[in-house]
C-alpha cells in the first residue's frame, strides 16, 4: 500500500526568486497538508549528503554548488498516495518538458534549477524527512519517547 507522506524541498532558485509563497499555495491547493516545515541552508557536505545517489554524474559538482548557493524550504506533506500525487502535481525533472500548471513549468528554469524536490518513492521519502526533520521536530514529547524506547532496546 502506498504511504501517505512525501518529502519536498524547494530549491534555492525558488527562494531567491520569491516563490516560496506560490508555491505553498500551491502545495495546499492541491489538498496537501504541510506537516513540518523549515527554512535552512544546506552545507557542502550536506548536500552531497542529500544526492549521494547521484555521485559520479556529470551533472554531481554542478547540482551541489547549486544546492548551497543560498536558502531552501524543506517540508514534509501528507496525503493519500503522497508520493506519486506530488510528483503529478510538481511534474517532470526538466521544467520546459512539464505539463501546463505543474511547480516545475511555473517556476523552474531547467533541469536543474528545477525550483523543487519531491521524492521518488516512499522509502526515500522516510530517508529524506529524517535527514532535516528530527523526531522532536516530527512528534513532539512523543517523538522523544519514540527515540529513547529504541534506544533502550539496543
Ligand atoms: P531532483 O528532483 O531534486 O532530484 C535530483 C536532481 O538532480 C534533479 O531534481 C535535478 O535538479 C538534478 N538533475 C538530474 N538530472 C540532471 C541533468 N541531466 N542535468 C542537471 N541536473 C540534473
Amino acid at each position: 500500500m502506498a504511504g501517505n507522506k512525501t518529502f519536498s524541498m524547494i530549491k534555492p532558485n525558488a527562494v531567491k526568486s520569491g516563490h516560496i509563497g506560490h508555491i505553498l499555495a500551491h502545495i495546499s491547493d492541491a489538498g496537501f497538508r504541510i506537516v513540518a516545515l523549515k527554512m535552512t541552508k544546506l552545507s557542502v557536505s550536506q548536500a552531497s549528503a542529500f544526492y549521494g545517489i547521484h555521485e559520479g554524474k556529470p551533472f554531481f559538482n554542478s547540482l551541489i554548488e547549486f544546492m548551497y548557493s543560498g536558502p531552501v524550504v524543506t517540508m514534509i506533506l501528507e496525503k493519500e498516495n503522497a508520493v506519486e500525487e506530488y510528483r503529478k502535481l510538481i511534474g517532470a525533472t526538466n521544467p520546459q518538458m512539464a505539463e501546463e500548471g505543474t511547480i516545475r513549468k511555473l517556476y523552474g528554469v531547467d533541469t536543474q534549477t528545477n525550483a523543487v524536490h519531491g521524492s521518488d518513492s516512499d522509502e526515500n521519502a522516510f530517508i529524506e524527512a529524517n535527514f532535516f526533520f528530527s523526531m522532536r521536530e516530527r512528534f513532539g514529547v512523543r517523538g522523544v519517547e519514540m527515540l529513547t524506547d529504541a534506544i533502550t532496546q539496543l
